[in-house]
């Protein structure tokens, strides 16, 4: 059974995807062992909560550099023995000392068709503000592998939803986190915790 720690910021819509595809037994050979938060008071830390799962936080604040952070977060990933990262909504910059040690085992769920709106400064709202100013007819979300570049690893899984003429960020967001981001990741965390993906140079195979 692999073991899943759940990093997040906000509201934790995507958390709670996870608790409910894990209750219904989808995430296949996985357990969420904890939620990792970045900002003390965020709801998905109520949701961990509400689900038995333990919660912790980890505060930018509390630390010189995002590369202490990361040390911090690192230390603990090993000491609960974790073997998938998730980062489901996680809004603060990890450094490489991540990567070194979860190569190709943290994913991340992004609300745009990667390479599309993506990229430093481009996370939650912004991205939907960005597709509709763009004037795009489709847009989505993907969830893939995190490397050190933002938004640049290799991609697990795509969904389209269309954009409408009267959308607003919020409705935008709201029909792309419905149709695509709910049902991809925890898609992605169950191939993953499987053994069913592997990476060769920047492209998934998902195997049978
Ligand atoms: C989601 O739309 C997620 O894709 C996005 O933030 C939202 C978090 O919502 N993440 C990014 O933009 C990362 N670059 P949630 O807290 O309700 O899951």
């Amino acid at each position: 059974m692999k073991k899943i720690a759940v990093l997040v910021s906000g509201g934790g819509t995507n958390l709670q995807a996870l608790i409910d595809a894990q209750g219904r037994g989808e995430i296949v050979n996985g357990e969420i062992a904890v939620v990792i938060s970045s900002v003390p008071d965020a709801y998905a830390l109520e949701r961990a909560k509400n689900a038995g799962i333990p919660g912790y936080v980890l505060d930018r604040k509390g630390y010189p550099s995002s590369q202490a952070m990361t040390s911090a977060l690192v230390e603990k990933l090993r000491e609960l023995s974790i073997d998938l990262v998730v980062m489901a909504g996680f809004m603060t910059i990890v450094t490489h000392e991540l990567f070194e040690v979860y190569n190709n085992a943290v994913i991340n769920v992004h609300p745009s068709l990667i390479p599309s709106f993506c990229g430093p400064g481009c996370y939650g709202l912004h991205v939907h503000e960005k597709a509709l100013a763009y004037g795009v007819k489709v847009s989505g979300a993907t969830v893939h592998f995190v490397t050190e570049e933002c938004d640049a690893g290799p991609i697990i899984l795509q969904r389209a939803a269309d954009v409408l003429p009267e959308d607003t960020p919020e409705t935008l967001q709201r029909r792309i986190m419905e149709q695509c981001e709910w049902k991809l990741l925890p898609q992605a965390v169950s191939l993953f915790c499987q053994g069913r993906l592997t990476v060769e140079g920047r492209a998934v195979r998902i195997l049978p």
